[in-house]
């Protein structure tokens, strides 16, 4: 979800006032994704790095966090919405990790969207993480490094219990993943959008999926062998 500080500066208003302008399109694709019948929906709210940002602007987020939490939950309860978050919570406040481990309680045995929201959050974070627990198992003799394959590792992710992500979408102009579930993207389809995360809605998210649609996915294979017809080995 890229491009609420460039939406704010071009019409003159404060960065935090871009990051609540995200809240809303955040709200819409939640909402959409239920409808549509997404099994999961993972947003990336708040990266490892983002921690390097002016203290005012991490405080203006966490609060923002905060806000959107006390106000949401409930309702993404009503509608079956499972929710989690993902990411180095360890470097959130108190306050923040007890109401994120309530709003979790609360959802876990939902049966609805599986939301994931990534706060603090980074790739080779995951990776490094899931890494130190497989060594730890190792050292203590109940795992034999050779036994150590891409579903044991996979299994210590964060997203273990969910499938590959489909479609990734990054707004906001840029074209990199920057640090965003790098394991679990290896065959993601990637679509890319000028437009500023503040500005996402239904339409795009449409776009997106008609664009995904119309991609051929043959994850290693010739198009002959998936029985679409054309060559390539992507
Ligand atoms: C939101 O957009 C992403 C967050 C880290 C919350 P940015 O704050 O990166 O917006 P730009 O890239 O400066 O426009
Ligand atoms: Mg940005």
């Amino acid at each position: 979800m890229d491009g609420n500080g460039r939406w704010a500066e071009a019409r003159g208003e404060t960065r935090a006032a871009g990051h609540r302008a995200g809240i809303e399109p955040v709200r819409r694709v939640i909402r959409e994704c239920a409808r549509l019948g997404v099994q999961a929906l993972t947003l990336f709210a708040f990266s490892s790095e983002n921690w390097r940002r002016p203290e005012t602007e991490v405080a203006a987020l966490m609060g923002l966090f905060m806000e959107a939490l006390d106000r949401e939950v409930e309702e993404l309860h009503a509608n079956g919405v499972r929710l989690r978050v993902i990411g180095n919570r360890r470097r959130l406040s108190v306050r923040l990790q007890q109401r994120i481990a309530e709003a979790e309680a609360l959802t876990a045995s939902n049966g609805g969207l599986c939301l994931q929201v990534a706060v603090s959050y980074g790739g080779r974070w995951d990776l490094v993480e899931a890494a130190r627990r497989l060594a730890a198992r190792a050292a203590s003799g109940a795992l034999q490094p050779s036994a150590i394959d891409e579903a044991t590792l996979a299994a210590e992710l964060q997203l273990a219990d969910l499938p590959d992500p489909d479609l990734f979408i990054r707004t906001g102009g840029d074209h990199r993943v920057s640090n965003f579930l790098l394991w679990n993207i290896a065959y993601a389809e990637l679509f890319f959008t000028d437009v500023l995360w503040p500005q996402f809605d239904e339409t795009v998210l449409a776009e997106a999926i008609a664009d995904f649609a119309s991609r051929e996915r043959r994850f290693g294979l010739t198009g002959q062998q998936r029985g679409t017809g054309s060559e390539g080995a992507s």
